[in-house]
């Protein structure tokens, strides 16, 4: 099948490049120039592993296009995926969907024969029909429809989400959409399609993430509480997780959920639900605790070194957490900035994150090569993702190049006992 995608981030790029591996023609496009020409070379513009390959394997078959302009593409495909950016916007108190409507407008004005247009981003409920009325307005002669199918994809296992989905969400009515979406889907060997309508559709994702983040939160405040009673808040994870009613996933504490989506899909459901009458007074609560972890875990990296004078922070992790170069709403990010404010002396390493993080923190600490340069003469390492090389680290090393021996381990990584062994104190999370 022809599949056009518009919107070369982490989503469009992703869905492109493993749509043209399941052996579909892709063609992704993006207004972004320098992107698509980095595209074209098989330059990632995103860490996500395994995906470089796929993108290099793609382009030299021929499956795989990158593009600035819209007509011929959207002439040639059979199904066009919107998969363009809904950054929240505070000042509408919801997602910013105008890149979605002007995408739609322009679409539908070369819609010459039948298409399915889907909905890829995460929006608000009730945007696919207002595509349609978009489309419909421009192009009355028009034959198409508009289907939810939202993503579900992680960053940093993206790939493999792809190919080994738990479910896909198809939010349509319409019996010849459903049978082409069937098509798209028919060389991905484990598949759950799911039809649903395309409200539900849409709830379905921002539910979803919604209560993911709620499970963080909860996780995270029992984390609070073993610390004062002296339980061990892995073990209590471990042992809620066995019941299959609970499950075992995001059940690990640390410095509160981030990225670019945990956020803002809690933030623009809890307004959609007042804005509706049906508030959402859990959600209220998670994303006001989940926003104060950040000072409260400022608070605890001083508190550990309250007793050195002017002391230096080498802070391990920067995305928002591992396998990814995601710095958006990073509490790794935001917890350097309260610690700047305060006049902390900084040095910050991240496997991939550099450059995003630059973007954000500028001249305001200082960029190590690696783990071993930013704990040169620091008083407290601390760790802020959970990276598998942040638990091998090399504590011989370590304790003979740092000024004070103190840990702070948000992400539970560190093993305690062997630190301990090294002269380090270790403070962790929730035990
Ligand atoms: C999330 C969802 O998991 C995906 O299903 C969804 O497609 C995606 O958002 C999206 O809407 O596009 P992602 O943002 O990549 O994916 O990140 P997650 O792995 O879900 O983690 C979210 C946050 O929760 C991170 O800050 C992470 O560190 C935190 N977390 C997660 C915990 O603190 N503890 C856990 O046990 C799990």
């Amino acid at each position: 099948m022809n599949l056009l995608v518009i919107g070369a981030g982490y989503v469009g790029l992703t869905m492109s490049v493993c749509f043209a591996e399941l052996g579909h023609s892709v063609i992704c496009i993006d207004k972004q120039k320098s992107k698509i020409n980095a595209l074209l070379k098989g330059e990632l513009t995103i860490f996500e592993k395994d995906l470089d390959k796929l993108l290099v394997k793609n382009l030299q078959s021929k499956r795989l296009k990158f593009d600035i302009s819209m007509k011929k593409s959207v002439e040639n495909a059979d199904v066009v995926m919107i998969a363009v950016g809904t950054p929240f916007e505070g000042k509408l108190n919801g997602y910013n969907q105008s890149g979605i409507y002007s995408v739609a407008k322009e679409i539908a004005r070369f819609i010459n024969k039948y298409r399915v247009i889907v909905i890829k981003s995460t929006v608000e409920v009730g945007t696919c029909d207002k595509v349609e009325q978009i489309i419909k307005e421009t192009n009355p002669k028009a034959d198409f429809d508009v289907v939810s199918i939202p993503e579900f994809l992680r960053e940093g296992s993206a790939v493999y989400d792809f190919f080994n989905p738990e479910r896909i969400i198809v939010g349509t009515g319409s019996p010849r959409a459903k049978d082409i979406i069937k098509e798209l889907h028919k060389p991905l060997k484990k598949k759950k399609l799911v039809f649903t309508s395309r409200r539900s559709s849409e709830i379905i994702k921002c539910a979803s993430n919604a209560f993911l983040a709620t499970k963080v939160h909860f996780i995270n405040e029992m984390a609070d509480f073993c610390e004062k009673v002296g339980g061990n808040v892995c073990e209590v994870a471990y042992g809620m997780g066995l019941d299959k009613r609970i499950g075992r996933e995001f059940l690990k504490p640390g410095p509160g959920y981030g990225g670019g989506c945990f956020p803002k899909d809690t933030k623009a459901l809890a307004s959609l639900g007042k804005r509706v009458g049906a508030s959402f007074n859990l959600i209220e609560t998670v994303i006001c605790a989940n926003e104060n972890r950040i000072k409260g875990f400022a608070q605890k990296i001083l508190s550990c070194v309250k007793d050195i004078k002017n002391p230096k922070v080498a802070f391990l992790g920067l995305a928002f957490k591992s396998g990814t170069d995601d710095c958006r709403c990073s509490p790794g990010v935001d917890i350097v900035l309260e610690l700047i404010n305060k006049g902390v002396k900084v040095c910050v390493y991240d496997p991939v994150a550099m450059k995003n993080a630059k973007t954000i923190l500028k001249s305001s600490v200082f960029y190590a090569k690696d783990e071993y340069e930013a704990a040169k003469g620091a008083d407290i390492i601390v760790f802020a993702t959970e990276w598998k090389q942040f638990k091998f680290l090399d504590w011989t090393k370590l304790s003979k190049i740092v000024n004070n021996k103190i840990i702070f381990d948000m992400r539970n990584i560190v093993d305690k006992q062997e630190t301990l062994k090294h002269g380090f104190e270790c403070c962790k999370i929730g035990c």
